[in-house]
């Protein structure tokens, strides 16, 4: 969490950090900061998000040619202008912004006091930096060479950026477990969280890697390991066009990505998925075909919704493939001393490919010898480096904070994955094969038919949208639907929302049931219908409101809802990458309904790299 931006070259730095400071937004919005070399170091800063920065330092001299930004998610201290990044040492010279956790800030800030340091801030940002100056000062050294003594003495996760009044052209730039993208242009340097600060201006970018520092000029850029042996910079070529993060005439980022659903998922299933002649290409995931093969288990890492759909491949792996599937929470998985033995296949599933817990994770899981399958949205990102094999989602830039065409991307990649598995044990009869791989690709086309119906949702939200608590509940596939809708309308709306299996209500919630509150059923044709229908029967005789997503022509369930909002006929194998587009359209339309800022909710970051 926490968005970092800087630039060193000939251009003005200041609208250059505040565009991109606008786009890495998604990673934090507690307070917003920039540093810029003016005849000295110039620090503004201001609790709240960037626009109101902006609007508090109009007027001011913002001349220079090298400056940082930052765009805080709040971890050690409150959200305040105090807090707020960039902060400056104790001289004044130098100023820094930092992306991560420093974990053992409290010994080192004991050390400084005993020295006589005293803090303006709560963060554990401002004592690493003081901790750098000291060396900087006691050593009189570089500020490249105290960077580095300073960091052999860090735990914890950062990317830090600095400034130095004493050199006036360079951004010293460290990193370890939070990402770090540097442009390179033609005498100019860019940096960023990700790619998207940058886009304007170069295609040409370097994934800086752990344990690594870089010493950024206009014209030089020289990267070196904590050794102080110089490493050759690996330059990409970006794929990413600046359309692609912009709200293209949406009132939201997270409509409009609901909205590009139908083409995400196309382009997920786009040169893998031949239906015809039955083939599905995948080298990341066919690399590892024998090990898979003969795999006593896999085991999906995740969080949050990358979890549910981890929680859905385990349904159809285990229905298609007869393979063991257990999914993990990546952050009670790296706590335990997990059983992992040489050979377990995991299957890492993230959308940023920076969530810290899924990161860390991965790891413990390599160390024991397993096999690591990342099923990543961000390329290039650190999961997606840190995986043996795997697959992209390809869903493009997901900035709403709510994620909504990664997951049903995540969905269709571990479907497609499952069918591979299903067809190399043989699990799979050879019609049940073809018919899944044409049911597959007819999703991006029955997903558009359900967004054809937002507006009938939109007037579903208006009804319900002062309801105190929701009940999603399901069967089967659409579990983890029911935990997604609920998981959609608590963050975005802040309404408290829990799903549940249907058939669990009887063991407890069913005593919240009474004439407020709204059920959401996913009700769609599958082999749990009857069962489904059932519960909602049980709902009804308590008077509780029956919200039901259904398949076009179940009358049945029409009667016994209040309401229903309809997806065409599927598979149950690939139901619920359709079943879940109306919930994403009932939050995101309560949370409008509701005043709520649904691209950048309360407290939320999009990409959680601490732990
Ligand atoms: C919910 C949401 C989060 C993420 C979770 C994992 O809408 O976005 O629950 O799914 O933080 O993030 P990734 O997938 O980036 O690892």
């Amino acid at each position: 969490m926490c968005g970092i931006v800087g630039y060193t070259g000939p251009r003005e730095a200041y609208p250059i950090i505040i565009k991109g400071l606008k786009r890495l937004e998604y990673r934090g919005y507690d307070s917003t900061g920039v540093a810029l070399q003016n005849g000295g170091i110039k620090v503004y800063k201001k609790k709240g998000k960037v626009a109101e920065l902006e609007d508090t330092i109009v007027g001011k001299n913002l001349h220079a040619n090298v400056g940082i930004g930052h765009t805080r998610w709040a971890t050690h201290g409150e959200p305040s202008d105090r807090n707020a990044h960039p902060h400056q040492s104790a001289s004044g010279k130098l100023a820094m912004i930092h992306n991560g956790i420093i974990e053992n800030y409290s010994q080192l800030k004991n050390e400084l006091l005993k020295k006589g340091y005293t803090f303006k801030s709560d963060t554990d940002t401002e004592v690493l930096l003081n901790f750098i100056e000291e060396i900087k000062t006691n050593n009189n050294c570089s500020l490249e060479e105290a960077v580095r003594v300073a960091l052999k003495r860090v735990t914890g996760a950062y990317v830090i950026l600095l400034l130095d009044a004493e050199e006036p052209e360079t951004i010293i730039a460290a990193r370890k477990g939070s990402p770090l993208v540097i442009g390179v242009g033609k005498g100019e340097h860019f940096l960023g969280s990700d790619a998207s600060p940058m886009l304007e201006y170069t295609k040409e970018v370097v994934y800086v890697n752990d344990y690594e520092l870089a010493i950024i000029k206009p014209d030089e850029l020289i990267l070196k390991n904590l050794g102080n042996e110089k490493i050759t910079p690996y330059i990409q070529k970006l794929d990413l066009e600046l359309a692609a993060i912009e709200k293209g005439g949406y009132e939201h980022f997270m409509l409009k990505e609901i909205f590009e659903q139908p083409q995400t998922i196309y382009d997920c299933l786009r040169g893998r998925l031949d239906a015809e002649a039955g083939t599905i290409t995948m080298s990341g995931i066919e690399q590892y075909a024998n090990q898979i093969k003969n795999a006593r288990r896999i085991v999906m890492i995740a969080c949050g919704t990358s979890w549910h759909a981890g929680l859905v491949a385990e349904y159809v792996i285990e229905e298609l493939c007869r393979l063991n599937v257990e999914v993990e929470y990546a952050s009670e998985f790296r706590y335990r001393n997990p059983v992992i033995d040489e050979g377990d296949i995991i299957v890492a599933i993230s959308q940023s490919g920076e969530t810290a817990d899924t990161l860390v994770a991965i790891e413990t899981a390599k160390s024991k010898g397993a096999i690591i399958l990342g099923v990543v949205n961000v390329v290039g990102s650190s999961i997606a480096r840190a995986s043996h094999g795997g697959a992209y989602t390809h869903a493009g830039p997901e900035i709403g904070v709510a994620s909504t065409k990664a997951f049903t991307a995540q969905l269709a990649v571990l479907t497609m994955i499952a069918l591979k598995i299903a067809n190399i044990k043989g699990t799979i009869s050879h019609e049940r094969y073809m018919l899944l791989l044409k049911e597959l690709n007819e999703v991006p086309e029955k997903v558009a038919w359900v967004l054809k119906n937002a507006d009938k949702v939109k007037k579903l939200a208006e009804k319900y949208k002062d309801a105190d608590d929701f009940l999603y509940l399901a069967r089967g596939y659409n579990f983890p639907v029911a935990l997604e809708g609920a998981l959609k309308l608590k963050e975005i709306s802040y309404i408290h929302a829990e799903g549940y299996p249907a058939a669990e209500m009887k063991h407890g919630p069913i005593a919240l049931v009474d004439e407020t509150l709204p059920v959401v059923f996913i009700a769609t044709k599958d082999a749990y219908h009857e069962k489904v229908v059932s519960n909602m029967q049980e709902i009804k005789a308590r008077k509780g409101k029956v919200i039901s997503v259904i398949t076009e022509g179940d009358d049945l369930s029409t009667s016994l809802s209040d309401d229903v909002m309809i997806i065409p006929e599927a598979d149950e194998i690939v139901a619920p990458i359709i079943s879940v587009v109306p919930l994403q359209l009932l939050a995101y339309y309560i949370g409008v309904a509701r005043g709520c800022d649904v691209d950048k909710p309360r407290n939320l970051a999009k990409s959680v790299t601490v732990e």
